[in-house]
């Protein structure tokens, strides 16, 4: 009879802990070995009884990104905030590293699909692939909140339709949304930057002003509105422009130091102003201008977007010539109030954009 009751009690020992264990479906991370925090376990242990817990899926394009550290940072730290006000761990993080390859990503996605997610947040590696992950995403309904590469545009025809397809699959649809800033401003603030100063820009005074432009990469729509608002904006001032080398630098301050060094090597005192799409290039570009004996605001200037902390400094004691504010704590805060508004089932706008704000020397 005692043995009986023992095997009774283990049996029910048992039920209850698989209980706590969390169900088959919590996601697990699929993070190719990076340091994405993952949940321990999917039971929430913390959870009261009635206190629901939501998975939520995100994915970024390359952890190894200063911006996109920051970025991934803020929403852990929202969520985090959130789970603290619940009194338990009602939002469940997984954050996986896409490592800059969209297969990589896309296999992630329906990883996250598989785990029967809550909601996903996604960093696209290539917005070319937008329309592909919307449509698992929808097929799947699974609320989609992409973020930071702004799917190609939502530009109109005469008649007032929308010209591209994944725009109108993201508009077509209830659950799936951009969160961004929008890259054109970001790009005429760095050409506005340089048009104020007292010389506008034309350092050595031969009447033009000579530029090398580093991107940061070729399909990316921050990369290209960057570049080409920048210039923009110095023709828009009545500036007469050169364009001596325009190169891309994947976002990367090593590129960005070997592209700066290379065009201060060929092109020497002509060059003006290097303009880089991303703080983390100026970066590097900085290294390449003390390197080649040269200073910036003196003989040459340097502008980049992001506003790091570090640059931030460089433009406070003068060897960066300013930089652009790109709002990583703004944007992550919007895409979490967002997903959560989703996890709601809350109608949500399709677009949200956040501003970018001029970093020039106080
Ligand atoms: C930009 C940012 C870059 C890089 C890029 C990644 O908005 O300025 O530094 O993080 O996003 O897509």
């Amino acid at each position: 009879m005692k043995r009986m009751l023992a095997l009774l009690l283990a049996l029910m020992m048992c039920f209850s802990l698989a209980a706590c264990g969390g169900g088959g479906d919590a996601p697990t991370a699929d993070n190719g070995g990076s340091d994405a925090q993952a949940p321990a376990d999917g039971g929430g242990d913390a959870a009261p009884a009635d206190g629901e817990t939501y998975n939520i899926g995100v994915a970024i394009y390359k952890f190894d990104d200063n911006f996109m550290t920051l970025y991934r940072q803020d929403i852990q730290a929202y969520f985090d905030a959130e789970n603290e006000k619940a009194g338990y761990e009602k939002y469940k993080v997984t954050l996986v590293d896409s490592n800059n390859d969209m297969a990589t990503q896309t296999n992630q996605i329906q990883t996250f699909i598989t785990q029967k997610m809550d909601a996903i947040i996604c960093n696209l590696v290539q917005t070319s692939s937008s329309e592909q992950i919307v449509n698992l995403c929808v097929e799947a309904d699974i609320p989609l909140v992409l973020i930071n590469r702004e799917p190609p545009g939502d530009e109109k025809d005469a008649d007032g339709n929308i010209i591209d397809e994944t725009a109108k699959v993201i508009l077509d649809n209830p659950k799936v949304c951009y969160v961004g800033a929008d890259a054109r401003q970001s790009g005429t603030y760095q050409g506005e930057i340089i048009a104020s100063l007292p010389d506008k820009g034309d350092r050595n005074g031969d009447g033009v002003v000579s530029y090398v432009m580093i991107i940061g990469d070729p399909e990316n729509s921050d990369a290209q509105y960057r570049t080409e608002f920048s210039i923009k904006a110095l023709k828009d001032a009545g500036i007469e422009c050169e364009e001596l080398v325009a190169q891309v630098g994947n976002w990367d301050t090593a590129q960005g130091q070997t592209i700066a060094a290379n065009a201060l090597t060929q092109f020497g005192d002509k060059i003006d102003v290097i303009f880089c799409n991303n703080d983390g290039m100026a970066l590097g570009a900085y290294a390449s201008i003390t390197a080649a004996g040269r200073t910036v605001g003196e003989d040459i200037y340097l502008v980049g977007v992001d506003a790091l902390e570090e640059c931030v400094e460089m433009v406070n004691n003068g060897t960066m010539t300013g930089t652009v504010k790109n709002d990583d704590v703004g944007q992550a805060n919007k895409a979490c109030e967002v997903t959560i508004e989703l996890l709601e089932g809350k109608d949500i706008q399709n677009y949200y954009w956040v501003d970018y704000a001029k970093v020039v020397k106080e």
